[in-house]
């Protein structure tokens, strides 16, 4: 049995200690808005913050946050300051990246509030996105900290 707590609620689950937390958090707790991409830790898809860091959730075996404090693209709440940016630029275009960049930016800021370009390039670097929503993305961080 590993307990975390996701998006402040307390979970207790029986699976395999090996099990990807990103399985976790879809499969088991039902939260779909943290995505599958590449699987490898390359793309950025699934980022979620543990114990408020920027992580990628597609390689940590659940056992490695046992006891953590999970926060996930719901677990922002609608209300945030990058959501609000990022709607306000409409940044997503399919979309399917845009959880993982919003935490990478979320995780950013709570940081770093007013961020540098060369800081905004670094946080951001290991989130892709096929559509090519870059600039957008860079804009709405800087929206969200009040730089722009
Ligand atoms: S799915 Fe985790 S980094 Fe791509
Ligand atoms: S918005 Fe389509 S992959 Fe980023």
């Amino acid at each position: 049995m590993i307990e975390l707590t996701i998006n402040g609620k307390m979970h207790r689950l029986d699976a395999d200690p090996d099990m990807p937390l990103l399985w976790a958090i879809r499969d088991i707790a039902g939260l779909t808005g943290t995505k599958y991409g590449c699987g490898v830790a390359q793309c950025g898809a699934c980022t979620v913050h543990v114990d408020g860091v920027a992580t990628r959730a597609c390689v940590l075996p659940l056992e490695a946050v046992a006891g953590s404090t999970i926060t996930t693209i719901e677990g922002l709440g609608g209300d945030h300051p990058v959501q609000k940016a990022w709607i306000e630029q409409q940044v997503p275009q399919c979309g399917y990246c845009q959880s993982g960049q919003i935490m990478s930016a979320a995780a950013l800021l709570a940081e770093t509030p007013k961020p540098s370009d060369a800081e905004i390039d670094a946080a951001m670097d290991g989130n892709l996105c096929r559509c090519g929503t870059y600039p957008r993305i860079k804009t709405a961080i800087k929206r969200a900290a009040g730089i722009a």
